[in-house]
């Protein structure tokens, strides 16, 4: 039981406050971001995400799935979860349930990988689909197989397979879907100038290549309801080559077009973070993005207890998201409440599929007598 100091500590800890995100009431502002786990054997998730999702789960806390396929093309590594048969839906039936019985809110990261991929994880070997053909190089983990560009008229059929994804996720129980348009994926692929190299209504303009996002957008929402569905956007970072000219422009462009859905939130990886990894020094910020969206607010990008508290108080962002404290520190909003020490990564064990439990479920919670 909390006693009475542990309450008002609670009332003066910004990232501590409760928030009201439509339906959603939130007991806390401490998001577990979405994070790829590569667990999920044969693109089914496993009993063991049950375990891994509600260590993290607190009543009225919010969680952010691992990136989740939406169809056979929009794989890349092996053992990320897909949510296109009725097999994996079944398998995130009791993951979420388990999230729920704690009280969490739970949504589901909807992806598709475009040329982040391999033929050997593409349906027949073919080659993956991206908005152009340009192929990416190959890095330390991973090498790509040159992708095709998607005709015009087939863009339809994958807005569609987020269509169909999102009302597979609330068939599973999720509470919503956050749309992955970060990170160099097929999404971002279109938005990025440095990718994007279409000459149809897709490419070109900054309208043109957001023409996409958008379409998926409008799908998801007139599917699942606009009350059920957030995005997650990277303007600034270059992760898998994903570089734009302009990622300011691109990324207010994208804050505005958003409000006339009336989505959920606005998810936003902050400019430090070019790549998935580390933080840099940098002077560019996301506050005219936040100022552009009239929605809820989240960030996302190697936050800290202190910075998270201090981005709130200002009324820099709504909600913190934290990927690899959290990962870390199931009791991660715990830990902050107390100000304990937090327990430290390994990033060694972030993708290693072969251990469900090593790195995965078992990171400790704090022992304290309450
Ligand atoms: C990302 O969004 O940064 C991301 C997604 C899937 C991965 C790794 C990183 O497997």
């Amino acid at each position: 039981m909390e006693n009475e100091s542990f309450s008002a500590t609670k009332q003066t800890i910004p990232l501590l406050k409760p928030f009201s995100m439509r339906s959603f009431n939130l007991s806390h502002r401490i998001v577990m971001a979405p994070m790829a786990r590569m667990r999920s054997y044969g693109n089914v998730p496993q009993p063991h995400a049950a375990l891994y999702y509600s260590q993290r789960a607190t009543p009225g806390g919010l969680l952010i799935s691992e990136a989740t396929g939406i169809s056979e093309t929009a794989m890349a590594y092996q053992n990320m979860p897909g949510i296109w048969r009725k097999e994996q839906v079944e398998a995130w039936k009791p993951i979420v349930n388990a999230v729920h019985s704690k009280g969490g809110f739970f949504l589901c990261q909807l992806w598709h990988a475009g040329r982040v991929s391999h033929r050997d994880c593409q349906p027949n070997g073919e080659a993956p689909i991206s908005s152009t053909d340009k192929p990416l190089a190959a890095d330390s983990s991973n090498e790509y197989t040159p992708p095709r560009r998607l005709r015009t008229d087939e863009i339809s059929t994958v807005v569609n397979d987020f269509r169909l994804a999102a009302r597979n996720a609330i068939e599973a129980g999720f509470d919503g879907v956050e749309i992955h348009g970060a990170h160099g994926y097929l999404i971002d692929q279109f938005m990025k100038d440095t990718v994007n190299d279409r000459t149809d209504e897709y490419g070109g303009s900054l309208e043109n290549r957001c023409r996409f996002t958008l379409e998926v957008i409008e799908a998801v929402t007139n599917e699942i309801g606009a009350d059920r569905v957030g995005i997650r956007l990277s303007p600034f970072a270059n992760y898998m080559e994903s570089g734009d000219s302009e990622p300011q422009k691109l990324g207010i462009y994208m804050a505005e077009s958003l409000n006339r859905f009336e989505i959920l939130y606005c998810h936003m990886v902050e400019p430090r973070m070019k790549t998935a990894s580390e933080a840099f020094e940098c002077t560019e910020s996301l506050t005219p993005m936040r100022n552009a969206f009239e929605g809820t607010f989240i960030v996302a990008g190697g936050y800290t207890r202190e910075d998270g508290n201090k981005a709130v108080a200002e009324g820099r962002t709504d909600l913190v998201a934290y990927g690899r404290l959290f990962l870390a520190n199931p009791d991660l909003p715990r830990r902050f409440q107390l100000e304990a020490p937090l327990n430290k990564y390994d990033r060694t064990s972030f993708y290693t599929s072969t251990d469900p439990v090593v790195g995965y479920t078992d990171y400790p919670f704090l022992e304290t007598a309450d």
